[in-house]
């Protein structure tokens, strides 16, 4: 996982610390009941980064799949939210997204259905400032390099930006990096 950090996290100090996701109880059968491929971690990750938007700012994914990243993200947070799916795997539907936020009472939120690397190059977020950016789409250092450079011009100034699956050794050899060495480091083409 790539992320980028905050430095002036939004006026004094804020508890980074990764907290419970606030409806799940803290419990893995939210991962189940959802169904979906992150992680718990990743999860308490996006929701801490979501409680940290800034006024007027949006947190974007690029593949929300059943849904379950973007719940977590939402759960206990205010603010702008916008999944971007082509529901290209299968499994994945957009009724089946849908009824899983109905479901945590979640609304107010935006669905992209389609190609994301069309919709981003098309303007289809609009005049969003986008202060956390989840890509969580194809695993493979083209695309997620792809997914960086468009979201790039939507950027708030100290957006977080979080790419999943960046550790896995295709992406190292793809990005001329040894095995294993790709977690946590920007692409050198960045
Ligand atoms: C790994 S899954 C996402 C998992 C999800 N974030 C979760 O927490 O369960 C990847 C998703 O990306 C979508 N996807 C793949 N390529 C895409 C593209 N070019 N544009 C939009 N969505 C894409 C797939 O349809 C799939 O739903």
């Amino acid at each position: 996982m790539l992320t980028g950090s905050r430095s002036s996290c939004r006026g004094s100090s804020p508890d980074t610390r990764a907290r419970p996701i606030p409806g799940t109880g803290g419990s893995p059968r939210f991962l189940e009941d959802v169904g979906g491929l992150a992680r718990e971690n990743n999860l308490a990750l996006l929701n801490l980064a979501a409680s940290l938007l800034g006024r007027g700012e949006s947190y974007v994914e690029v593949g929300s799949f059943k849904g379950l990243s973007l719940i977590a993200a939402m759960l206990g947070n205010a603010g702008d939210f916008v999944g971007i799916d082509d529901f290209s795997l299968g499994g994945g539907n957009r009724r089946r997204l849908d009824a899983n936020l109905r479901r945590y009472g979640l609304a107010g939120h935006t669905i992209l259905e389609g190609d994301a690397f069309t919709l981003l190059r098309q303007g289809a977020l609009g005049a969003r400032r986008v202060g956390v950016y989840y890509y969580d789409a194809a695993h493979d250092y083209r695309s997620q390099m792809r997914g960086l450079r468009l979201i790039e011009p939507y950027l708030a100034d100290d957006a977080l930006l979080i790419v999943d699956d960046t550790d896995w050794n295709q992406v190292a050899r793809d990005a001329g990096l040894p095995r294993g060495a790709a977690a946590g480091r920007a692409p050198r083409d960045a």
